[in-house]
C-alpha cells in the first residue's frame, strides 16, 4: 500500500496542520510506503517570493524531521527536484476539462483574494496535484475535507486518461485520517485554523514560545455558560475540548467527564494550554538544531528525491508511451 501527500512550503505550520496532517504522516509512515512531497511548485500559483520561497522549503522540512518523520523510513522530497511532475501535469491537461477546473471552490475562493493577477497557474493548481499524485501509482491520499474536491478530480482524470490511452495510472482513495482532528479558530471557533485566514490569536503555530499559546488559550472565545461540554451552540468550549482529547490522546468524552461541575472555564482553559504546550514543546526543541543544518537538510530532501524520481520516471515513461510522445521506447 503506497500513500501520497503533499505539505505547502508555508513559512509557519499551526495546530491544525499538527494535529490534522503531520502527526498522521508520522503515524502512516510505519504502515505502508508512505512518500511526503514539499510541494514548492503550488507555492508559485499565488503571490510569493523568490528568496524567501527555499528558505520556506527548509523550515516545512525541519517541521516534519522535527515532528517525526524518519528519511530513511518515508520518502521525503522537493517538489522542484522532481521534474517528471510538471511533464505529467501537461500530459494531464488532455484528460481534464475547462469547467472541472472552473467549478474548483478553492480556486474561486483564492482568485478572489488575488485581485490585481490571477495567474494561469492558479488555475491549473489541481492538475499539479493530481501529477504529484498519479506519478507514484498512490492507493491513498491522506489530506483533509478541504481537499477533497481536488482529489476527486484526481480521480476523474486518472480514469479518464486509463480509458482513453489504455491502464496507466492507479486511480488514488481518499483517506480520512484516524484521528481527524478539525481544529478551529480560537478567536472565530466557527471557522478551521488557517495560515492565512486566522489572526495572530486565532492560531497557534507549532513553534510559539510557551507563554504565547498559554496566553492564547486563556483570550480563547468561549460562551457566556460554565459547563464543559460539547453543543453546536458552544463552538468555542466544543473546540477546545476536542483540542485537549487531541493533544492528550484521549477521547473528548473523558475530557468532559473529567471537567464536569467545574466551577467555570478558567482552569479549563489553562489545561487546554498546558497540553497543547506539553504536545508541542518536543517539536520545538527539536526544530532549532535541525534548521540551522541546512547542509544536512538538503541531503535529506536530495536523497527523498532520488528515491522519488525513480518511481515517478517509470510512471512517466509510460504515460508518454501512451500518448505518443518522444523516441519509441
Ligand atoms: N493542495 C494541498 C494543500 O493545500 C497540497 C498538495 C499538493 C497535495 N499536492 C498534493 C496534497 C498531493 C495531497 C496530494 O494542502
Amino acid at each position: 500500500m503506497r500513500i501520497f501527500s503533499g505539505i505547502q512550503p508555508t513559512g509557519r505550520k499551526h495546530l491544525g496542520n499538527y494535529l490534522g496532517a503531520i502527526r498522521n504522516y508520522v503515524a502512516m509512515q510505519d504502515e505502508g510506503e508512505a512518500i511526503y512531497c514539499v510541494v514548492d511548485l503550488h507555492a508559485i500559483t499565488v503571490d510569493f517570493d523568490p528568496a524567501e520561497l527555499r528558505e520556506r522549503v527548509y523550515n516545512t522540512t525541519a517541521i516534519l524531521v522535527a515532528a517525526g518523520l524518519d528519511p530513511a523510513q518515508c520518502i521525503l522530497f522537493r517538489q522542484s527536484d522532481v521534474p517528471e511532475h510538471t511533464e505529467l501535469c501537461w500530459l494531464l491537461t488532455s484528460v481534464t476539462a475547462y469547467g472541472e477546473l472552473s467549478r474548483m471552490t478553492q480556486f474561486k475562493e483564492k482568485s478572489e483574494q488575488q485581485k490585481s493577477f490571477v495567474s494561469a497557474g492558479l488555475f491549473m493548481y489541481p492538475v499539479l496535484q493530481a501529477a504529484d499524485i498519479l506519478a507514484y501509482q498512490t492507493d491513498e491520499v491522506p489530506i483533509g475535507e478541504d481537499q477533497k474536491q481536488h482529489l476527486e478530480l484526481a480521480r476523474n482524470v486518472a480514469d479518464r486518461f486509463n480509458t482513453r490511452y489504455g491502464e496507466t495510472f492507479i486511480v488514488p482513495r481518499h483517506r480520512i485520517p484516524r484521528v481527524a482532528a478539525r481544529v478551529r479558530d480560537l478567536q472565530s471557533p466557527l471557522k478551521q485554523m488557517s495560515t492565512t485566514a486566522s489572526t495572530e490569536q486565532g492560531k497557534v503555530h507549532i513553534l510559539d514560545d510557551p507563554d504565547v499559546i498559554r496566553r492564547k488559550f486563556q483570550a480563547a472565545v468561549t460562551d457566556a455558560r460554565r459547563d464543559v461540554v460539547r453543543s453546536p451552540d458552544k463552538p468555542g468550549i466544543s473546540n477546545l475540548i476536542e483540542l485537549m482529547a487531541a493533544a492528550r490522546g484521549i477521547s473528548p468524552d473523558d475530557v468532559e467527564r473529567e471537567y464536569a461541575g467545574a466551577p467555570g472555564y478558567a482552569d479549563f482553559k489553562r489545561d487546554v494550554g498546558d497540553a497543547v504546550v506539553k504536545l508541542l514543546a518536543p517539536v520545538r526543541d527539536r526544530y532549532g538544531p535541525l534548521r540551522d543544518d541546512e547542509r544536512a537538510l538538503e541531503a535529506i530532501l536530495i536523497k527523498g528525491a532520488d528515491k522519488a524520481r525513480a518511481i515517478a520516471a517509470d510512471t512517466i515513461t509510460r504515460a508518454r508511451t501512451r500518448t505518443g510522445f518522444g523516441r519509441p521506447q
